[in-house]
């Protein structure tokens, strides 16, 4: 008998070469949403959800940050179990690394990389009442060829599962977010590398369906988001800055405010227009300078004479003096992009630059 209970596993490790140079010093799923690491958001829903026990894979490279970042739990009401995955050998072999952590409960697996909007009760529920071996969350997708995608029958029960099929038979993907029976240990131990040298999670999951078990597939209630790539965490950026209401802690000074927009405690808005939904963190700095819409400026960063849109400012970054628009950019901690001292307004420049980086314009 598997135990009534259900784990959190959330997975931190990784390569994340989709987003370097970002990820060349940090953790992808630390990268900030709206000024909060990325996976936060994962762990208010686990939370919500009811989930204490939480398990996080992280890298050699990663760990110790997100061990850092995530500290004890108690700020979620939740306990972190650390666990290292030595190698990036895929999502199977994540949850085989999880092993002992798991032990013979049920478990909900969330990518550290992915953002739901409609919280996970609901697929908690699906899955304690459906007496389901595993439960998989799908979303429409436009291009399915780049994900694991699935055949649903009228049930809602899933029949055969595809990874990044040339020939897509739906356009149904699965999203980053799974509830297990412990029988899928099993099927890990027989698992073989796919193509691409990983252990996969759409194999374990085929060999469910092989072996003649219960996978369900619920709908995305809201949105979801993967933040793998630079686009994609402008865009979760985006979303989640639309959920923001309007809080004004810090001083705006001479300043022309509009919107959905958060200034916390300690940030100064100087001479400046800011277009919500705009979050500007602790400690920030924006002055004669024009803010938003869908931007977040971290803790300790600046802004000054400079134009800034749809973008990502890290803690402690600077944009000063552009003679240029910044767009669609995420500057990494402690980037700082200047420009000259006089500024004729061009058109607009569109950057992804790691910690540190320093670009003159
Ligand atoms: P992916 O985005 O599939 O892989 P990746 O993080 O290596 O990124 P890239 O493709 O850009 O190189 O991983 C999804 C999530 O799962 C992400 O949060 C990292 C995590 N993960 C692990 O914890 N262990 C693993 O072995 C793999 C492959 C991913």
């Amino acid at each position: 008998m598997a135990g009534d209970k259900l784990k959190g596993l959330v997975l931190c490790g990784g390569r994340g070469t989709r987003l370097r140079p970002l990820t060349y010093t940090r953790a992808k799923q630390l990268i900030p949403i709206a000024n909060r690491p990325s996976v936060f958001y994962a762990i208010d829903d686990l939370a919500a959800a009811g989930i204490r026990d939480i398990g996080v894979v992280v890298s050699p490279e990663t760990g110790a940050e997100v061990e850092e970042a995530f500290g004890d739990g108690e700020a979620w009401g939740v306990s972190f179990t650390f666990i290292l995955q030595e190698a990036p050998l895929g999502l199977a072999h994540a949850v085989k690394t999880a092993r002992p952590f798991l032990g013979r409960d049920s478990f909900l697996m969330y990518l550290g990389d992915n953002l739901l909007s409609g919280g996970l009760s609901r697929l908690v529920e699906v899955f304690r009442s459906g007496d389901l071996h595993a439960l998989v969350l799908l979303t429409r997708v436009e291009d399915p060829t780049q994900f694991g995608v699935a055949v649903v029958d009228l049930q809602g029960r899933v029949v055969r599962l595809v990874e990044k099929p040339k020939d897509p038979p739906s356009d149904l993907a699965l999203v980053g977010v799974y509830v297990f029976h412990p029988v899928i240990h099993e099927v890990i131990e027989t698992l073989r590398p796919s193509s691409r040298g990983e252990y996969e999670i759409t194999d374990a999951i085929q060999g469910l369906l092989d072996r003649g078990l219960r996978v369900a597939a619920h709908r995305v209630e809201g949105w979801w988001k993967d933040t793998g790539k630079p686009g994609d965490l402008l865009d979760a950026n985006r979303v989640v800055l639309s959920r923001l209401s309007r809080r004004l802690d810090g001083d705006a000074v001479d300043s022309e405010v509009s919107g959905e927009v958060v200034v916390e405690t300690g940030a100064r808005v100087v001479r400046s227009v800011v277009r919500g939904p705009v979050h500007i963190a602790a400690g920030a700095l924006v002055e004669e300078s024009h803010v938003g819409p869908y931007t977040s400026v971290g803790r300790g960063a600046r802004v000054v004479r400079s134009d800034v849109e749809y973008s990502i400012i890290l803690d402690e970054a600077a944009v000063i003096d552009l003679p240029c628009r910044l767009d669609a950019s995420v500057l990494g901690q402690g980037a700082t992009v200047r420009g000259g001292a006089n500024r004729p307004h061009r058109h607009s420049v569109r950057l992804v630059l790691g910690d540190r980086s320093l670009v003159s314009l």
